[in-house]
């Protein structure tokens, strides 16, 4: 069986390993995959966002089955190109990629039926939006309607700072057209979990909760980046949260999206804030979570490729997905200045002891050497009986990979720890 993921960072690393433990896969490409991603699957150079090549491609490999992980090619559509040729996928068509593809979409659908989350306005010119926010609570938070890049939200401390994140965004388009119209949503608090979920439209299945380190430095202090780490379970998340998320958040969801004919398949993504006044929904991601994935995938004890594929033929069974009891954790190694400034081309080593283990995010092969080649590097990723033992696990292979200019955050599952301590 041939098998193409489309995508090139830690996250499509970790679903080709896991993919691998699968033997009736005989190859996997990644479109573009990186220059680790190559230890495990057939590296081409074909970008992520290059759907008319995506599908030539597939068409003349004869692909078997294409995983589609990233968020831009699902909202593009390549979910429904590949389809047009008779390919089967794992992931959203765009009609339900939407639900990360536009802001004002998902909160727009949560309002409609009932899904708990932020209350919001939506602004479709700078002047309306700034006239709310004379008398809008504060803090508060302004958020792009498209994807940019994980960027488009702003949290505003103050009324200036909104209504200067307001005009960078609809005025000076610091996100392109996604800022054609943005949300203003209340500010909430309480701790954030993130549970990926397998749906084939019906059936929902959650994963593993996690947990994900965003802020670039340690104690959460820092610009925010792509993810800095993850942790697995996440200890905030108790079976009674999740039996009122599966009621009140998950299906309901599901559900919406099948009544408004975008009936979504594949890994639907919901970042939660445990609140005072109960869970509620940050965001809709139409993908595996990057890189809460890295922290997932290796707890996954069943097939990945049977349960994708229930997914997309709609054959979905909760008994189908079983997860490890044990906890991982994954610290992300970057290039020093990420997320601004970072230089790299660095020389990579990774032992092969440890390869397992280790999702490489950002690096290139040049005359068979490894070098580093973006801001995220990799994570390194370990697996333990208990949440200390994960981190500690994980934190032990961390010497181990070398490249100049490394940083990495020292407290990644601190917080969790701390929150297991208080229980
Ligand atoms: P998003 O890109 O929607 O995940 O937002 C990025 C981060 O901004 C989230 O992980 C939260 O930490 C924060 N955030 C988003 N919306 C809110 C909100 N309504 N209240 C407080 N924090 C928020
Ligand atoms: N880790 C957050 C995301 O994948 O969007």
């Amino acid at each position: 069986m041939k098998i193409m993921v489309v995508g090139g960072g830690g996250r499509e690393h970790a679903i080709i390993k896991k993919l691998k433990e699968n033997k009736d896969i005989t190859e996997i490409f990644a479109l573009p995959g990186n220059g680790g991603i190559a230890a495990d699957a057939t590296c081409v150079a074909i970008g992520a966002k290059d759907t008319e090549k995506i599908v030539e491609f597939a068409k003349a490999e004869q692909i078997d089955y294409a995983v589609v992980a990233p968020d831009d090619p699902l909202v593009l559509g390549t979910v429904d190109r590949l389809n047009e040729i008779g390919i089967d996928c794992f992931g959203p068509n765009a009609a339900a990629a939407i639900i990360e593809g536009s802001k004002v979409f998902s909160k727009n659908l949560m309002k409609k039926y009932g899904i708990p989350t932020a209350e919001y306005e939506v602004f479709e010119n700078a002047e309306d939006a700034i006239k709310y926010l004379a008398t809008a609570p504060i803090p508060t938070v302004v958020k792009a309607d498209g994807l940019a890049l994980g960027k488009g939200v702003i949290i505003a401390e103050t009324r200036q700072q909104a209504i200067d994140a307001v005009r960078s965004i609809m005025e000076d388009r610091m996100f392109g057209e996604s800022g054609s119209r943005i949300v203003i949503e209340e500010f909430l608090t309480g701790p954030e979990v993130s549970v990926l979920s397998f749906t084939d439209g019906k059936t929902v299945v959650p994963m593993v909760s996690s947990m994900d380190h965003k802020r670039a430095g340690d104690g959460d202090t820092g610009l925010n980046t792509g993810g800095m780490g993850t942790i697995a379970p996440n200890p905030y998340y108790t079976e009674d949260i999740a039996d009122y998320c599966m009621e009140k958040i998950f299906l309901p969801t599901v559900r919406a999206m099948e009544a408004e004919n975008r009936t979504f398949k594949g890994c639907l993504y919901f970042g939660l804030m445990l609140t005072p006044n109960g869970p509620k929904v940050i965001e809709y991601n139409c993908r595996f979570g990057d890189p809460e994935t890295q922290v997932v995938l290796p707890l996954l004890e069943s097939d990945l490729l049977t349960i994708m594929k229930a997914t997309t033929f709609g054959t979905l069974k909760e008994d189908m997905v079983k997860f490890s009891k044990k906890s991982a954790a994954c610290v992300v190694m970057a290039s020093s200045g990420y997320p601004q400034k970072y230089e790299s081309g660095f020389e990579l080593t990774i032992p092969e002891a440890i390869a397992d283990k280790v999702y490489v995010a950002g690096a290139k092969l040049e005359n068979g050497k490894l070098l580093t080649a973006g801001g995220r590097v990799l994570g390194a990723t370990a697996i333990g009986n208990d949440l200390k033992e994960a981190i500690k696990n994980a934190y032990a292979l961390v010497p181990e990979i070398r490249f100049e200019n490394a940083y990495y955050r020292k407290d990644i599952g601190k917080r969790a720890l701390m929150a297991l301590e208080e229980k």
